[in-house]
């Protein structure tokens, strides 16, 4: 196969620590490839007034294979402030570069797994029927429509009269029709069927591939009669080119207190936007939080990964670092399954499964200390140390 390019966007905060990390671990592994550096994040706000520039659009244009970081992003007011003072006035609006990312180049479905490792402290256990104490494992891979629904950001508040009026016809209004416009937000939830296909197209595709018994539509039918119905609609035809997989359907309220109850009873499970975000962090907190987190954006032809957590500002300048850097490692994992280098990645994982297991090697989440210099007098790793055992565990 001949040697990739791959565009690193390290970003903001500790985005800057775990992603060298991740590419010590892929030189280790023997994934040939060049590395090409993208910008992005907040310090290309302050500075040019854009968090993602042209010349990093371009940049993954060319390549199609991204890793990343994290960024911060901060609220509009401290945004403003923080721009340079030859920017400011000249209406420069701050957007999240990865939500940009993820729309401009339509990375429509995010695949987000959570599985457990064995012997990892942080993982879910429950008491069983008899007072014993059970430690289900979880191997749940979430699929979240990534581009579209509520957070599409189709939304007004004080909406102009021609969408009031344009909502006017749907009788449900009425209830409204007393709150003056000022007073009203609005913010849609769009669904395509054609996002809602590829989405449930994925899911089923990844179960097929992987051994999954059963893809699980996560919406809300049953009140969300228009979108989580065409949602629910398309999957039942596609499952039925899919007959050795079982499609299952629950509400996302009811998913989330299942949780706890049989979370080992899920395999693949499909979202919208909002509620996949939502499901995909509860399965997160059972298999170690965001220290595990991985996940991967996917369009039509270009794709990019990243960890699910951000910048971490308050950990950025501990020096040694202290934060987690396996979710950007399982991150560049699930790279290397996209591009056909699974073996690769299965080495890498179950290298990471053996320094869970050993428990001598332990970054401060998984002895639930407090983040802080002093994590290491109480025997926690640095993250230098963790990346150190995955490879010589390799
Ligand atoms: P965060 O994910 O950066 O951190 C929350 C907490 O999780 C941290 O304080 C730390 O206790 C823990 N944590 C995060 N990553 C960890 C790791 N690798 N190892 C161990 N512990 C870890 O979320 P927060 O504090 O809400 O946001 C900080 C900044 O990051 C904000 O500016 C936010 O907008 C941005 N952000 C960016 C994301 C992205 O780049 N995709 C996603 C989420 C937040
Ligand atoms: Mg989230």
């Amino acid at each position: 196969m001949s040697k990739r390019t791959v565009v690193t966007m390290p970003g903001d905060g500790i985005g800057k620590i775990v992603l060298p990390e991740a590419i010590r671990v892929l030189d280790a592994v023997g994934f040939k490839a060049d590395y090409v550096h993208g910008d992005i994040g907040w310090d290309f706000w302050i500075k040019e007034g854009n968090a993602l520039p042209q010349r990093t659009i371009d940049l993954l244009e060319k390549h199609k294979l991204g890793l990343f970081g994290a960024i911060t992003s901060k609220p509009k007011d401290k945004a403003d402030k923080e721009l340079s003072p030859e920017l400011q006035g000249k209406g420069y609006v701050y957007y999240s570069p990865i939500v940009t990312m993820r729309q401009h180049f339509d990375l429509d479905i995010c695949i987000r797994p959570c599985r457990s490792f064995q012997g990892n402290p942080l993982n879910f256990i429950r008491r069983g029927s008899k007072g014993n104490v059970e430690e289900p494992l979880v191997d749940v891979v979430i699929f979240r429509q990534n581009t579209e629904g509520l957070y599409a950001g189709v939304e007004w508040t004080n909406p102009p009269d021609t969408v009031r009026k344009a909502m006017e016809t749907h009788p449900k209004m009425k209830n409204f029709s007393h709150v003056p416009s000022p007073d009203l937000a609005i913010s849609t939830r769009i669904f395509s069927r054609g996002a809602c296909q590829r989405i449930v197209e994925g899911a089923f595709e990844y179960a097929k591939k992987y051994n999954y018994k059963s893809v699980t539509v996560c919406e809300k039918p049953n009140v969300i009669r228009e979108t989580s119905g065409m949602m629910e609609a398309e999957a039942k035809k596609i499952a039925a080119k899919y007959p050795g997989i079982q499609l299952r359907s629950t509400n996302i309220d009811a998913q989330m207190m299942w949780l706890t109850k049989n979370p080992e009873e899920y395999g693949v499970i499909v979202s919208g936007n909002m509620f996949g975000d939502i499901v995909s962090d509860g399965f997160a907190g059972l298999v170690g939080g965001l220290g595990f987190a991985c996940s991967a954006n996917i369009g039509r032809d270009c794709a990019v990964f990243e960890p699910t957590h951000g910048s971490a500002p308050k950990y950025e300048k501990l020096n040694p670092s202290i934060v987690n850097p396996i979710a950007m490692i399982l991150s560049a994992c699930m790279m290397l399954d996209h591009i056909d280098e699974k073996d690769k990645a299965d080495q890498i994982r179950q290298a990471i499964a053996r320094v869970v297991q050993a428990s001598k090697v332990q970054t401060y989440d998984m002895l639930r200390l407090t983040g802080g210099p002093d994590v290491f007098k109480h025997g926690a790793a640095t993250t230098q140390q963790m990346t150190d055992a995955i490879i010589q565990n390799l």
